[in-house]
């Protein structure tokens, strides 16, 4: 029996499954970033991500804390922090840091 420690992430780390997440969170950007604001997401904050995958809601985030604000992103597959980190860093961000970890 699986347990669910070591289970793997059901829709997987693929390039293809990583694209379908990017197109999805602009798709859904506008009502996720209304989301955070109504959920008290201000300047300055802290935020903890689990699961960033290749970081769309991090990134997100990051803009709404501001510079003085900062997030904290975990995630356990490798390739999905490797491309996260690039994208962070192409996007301009400073207040964006990943941690590889399984929160299991
Ligand atoms: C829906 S995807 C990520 C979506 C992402 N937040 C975004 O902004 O597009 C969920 C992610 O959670 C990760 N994950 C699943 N179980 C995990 C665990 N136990 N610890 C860390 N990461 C995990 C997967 O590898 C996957 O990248």
């Amino acid at each position: 029996m699986t347990s669910l420690r070591s289970a793997a992430y059901p829709l997987g780390n693929t390039d293809a499954e990583h694209e379908r997440l990017i197109r999805q969170a602009k798709r859904v950007a506008p009502i996720t970033e209304r989301f955070f604001r109504e959920a008290g997401i201000r300047r300055g904050q802290r935020v903890l991500d689990i699961g960033s995958g290749v970081g769309d809601l991090a990134m997100l985030v990051a803009r709404l804390v501001g510079s003085s604000g900062e997030v904290v992103a975990i995630e356990r597959d490798p390739r999905s922090i490797a491309k996260a980190r690039a994208r962070v860093s192409e996007a301009g961000l400073h207040n964006v840091s990943f941690i590889e970890s399984d929160v299991d």
